[in-house]
């Protein structure tokens, strides 16, 4: 059997509870555990002096190799291309957009000498998968080193509509490099649309669709590849166990005491811009405005750990947060009440676990977001026998499957504070058909589902060539 690589930029810093914040962390640490492999990246380090040099570590079936960045790199390709240029516009914030002509040579070059760091790691059979928007160059980079492996690449984020696209001054030459991949996938098929119509009407390419299920079959830029949607998915049933056994734990039975009864509103996110939160605030402040009983009945925990955080964007939006649930907190708390609990830590996933199944609603509103673990995370841990209920924004990902949700649109104040009171009042009955719905769902799809469809279809994207041989 071949061996699997996995390249993304932030390769995970395992504790004792599991990977740090972030889907692709926790995605593909769940995803390699299993199989075994290599997974080669940054590894979190930004060295002031000095060459990067790559650390090997063995941990159980996987082999961690990770590099730092110098600090030129780290400005250029991570602060800057990465996350404020493509961040903001592949998740629809033209606004924020920010470009530098040398940022994006630093992130082509920092594409290229990872590359070569990789090469020589590698084996002739290896089937190498490339995760993020950090990496979009990586195939052009490893060709040009005489790599001849299957290549993959998963976008864990929004593919943005053409329109967007045209944006990032650079473009062009982004669907060029992810077009040198063998296969693509995508979260969901909008993102694949999206990806198709740029191929289409401003590559001149062509996207053929299967007739039934499959990868579509791209050709552009004198290439042919495949392409296809594969939802990350979670272990359900693990989740499950976690918050059943976090929930006996003294985190979780200290803070239900501090509670007195009153219904809980859970958000678990990193504190990213994208993630709606102003607006989530906003909304929950309504419902206290417009349903006076619910003052003092109800308590929203907010857990936002901070995230890029010195980049302005972030900083912005930390401070505007601060000051709303400051606000809020000021206009509506009691003595023996506080409306909003802001808290910017990190918790083991036992604790997040228990704490989605002690909650009555799991508030997940991002104003966009590739596909959102949290809102699998929170249906997998709930009590079958009184579950509680997803209100879900429509631009997540996992809305495409998570019919059983209360979706709302986040920019909706008045629609999310009338979700959260619906899901407040619902009955049992209601609640249980929803979660049999959802966790039916999560369970046909989890995460080895989607790992084992796209190696698959990469395998079979390989099946054409010549046999592979790493330089
Ligand atoms: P993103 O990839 O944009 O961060 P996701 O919702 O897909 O968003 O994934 C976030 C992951 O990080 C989830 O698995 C979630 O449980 C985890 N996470 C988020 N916040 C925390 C936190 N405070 N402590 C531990 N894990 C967290
Ligand atoms: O899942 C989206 C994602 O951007 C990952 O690519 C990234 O690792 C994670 O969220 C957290 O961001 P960062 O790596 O910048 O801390």
């Amino acid at each position: 059997m071949s061996r699997l690589i996995i390249v993304s930029n932030r390769v995970a810093p395992i504790s004792e509870g599991g990977p740090a914040a972030g889907g692709l962390a926790v995605g593909v640490y769940d995803a390699l555990k299993e199989t075994g492999g290599m997974w080669f990246g940054w590894s979190g380090d930004v060295l002031a002096s000095g060459q990067p040099q790559i650390q090997l570590e063995e941990r159980g079936p996987v082999t961690f190799a990770t590099i730092g960045l110098v600090r030129r790199d780290y400005d250029q390709y991570y602060r800057g291309f990465s996350n404020a240029t493509l961040w903001p516009a592949f998740h629809y914030r033209a606004d924020l957009i920010q470009y530098d002509r040398h940022d994006f040579e630093g992130y082509r070059r920092v594409n290229a000498w990872l590359a070569q760091q990789l090469v020589p790691l590698l084996r002739d059979d290896d089937v190498i998968w490339v995760h993020d928007y950090h990496l979009i160059p990586f195939a052009q980079a490893l060709r040009a080193a005489g790599v001849k492996n299957r290549i993959g690449f998963f976008l864990h984020i929004p593919f943005p509509a053409s329109q967007v696209l045209l944006a990032v001054p650079p473009h062009r030459q982004l669907v060029e490099a992810l077009c040198s991949f063998d296969l693509l996938g995508f979260q969901t098929e909008p993102d694949l649309r999206a990806f198709c119509d740029y191929v289409v009407h401003e590559a001149a390419g062509e996207c053929e669709h299967p007739a039934k299920n499959g990868s579509s079959t791209i050709r552009a830029f004198g290439r042919t590849l495949r392409a296809a949607a594969y939802p990350i998915g979670v272990y359900p049933d693990e989740i499950a166990q976690l918050a059943k056994a976090g929930a006996r734990g003294k985190p979780v039975r200290t803070m239900k005491a501090t509670l007195h009864g009153r219904k809980l509103i859970m958000s678990v996110d990193r504190l990213d811009y994208s993630k709606g939160l102003v607006e989530r605030f906003r909304a929950f402040e309504r419902l206290l405005d417009q349903v006076p009983a619910m003052r003092n009945n109800v308590s929203f925990v907010q857990i936002a750990p901070p995230t890029r955080a010195d980049m302005h964007a972030y900083q912005d939006i930390r401070l505007q947060l601060e000051g709303e649930s400051g606000r809020i907190n000021g206009r509506f708390a009691e003595l023996d009440w506080t409306p909003i609990r802001y808290i910017h830590r990190q918790y083991e996933r036992q604790v997040l676990a228990a704490l989605f199944r002690e909650s009555h609603v799991g508030y997940v509103t991002p104003l966009r977001d590739g596909m959102n673990l949290v809102a699998k995370e929170y249906v997998s841990a709930q009590d079958p026998d009184d579950p509680g209920v997803l209100v879900l924004s429509r631009f997540a990902g996992a809305a495409q499957e998570l019919e059983g949700a209360l979706i709302v649109n986040p920019i909706d104040i008045d629609g999310m504070a009338e979700a959260l009171a619906t899901a407040l009042a619902m009955p049992v009955a209601e609640r249980r058909a929803r979660y049999r719905d959802m966790i039916g769902r999560l369970r046909e799809n989890n995460v080895s589902v989607w790992r084992d469809n796209f190696l698959r279809d990469l395998k079979r994207s390989g099946e054409a060539r010549p046999a592979a041989r790493a330089k």
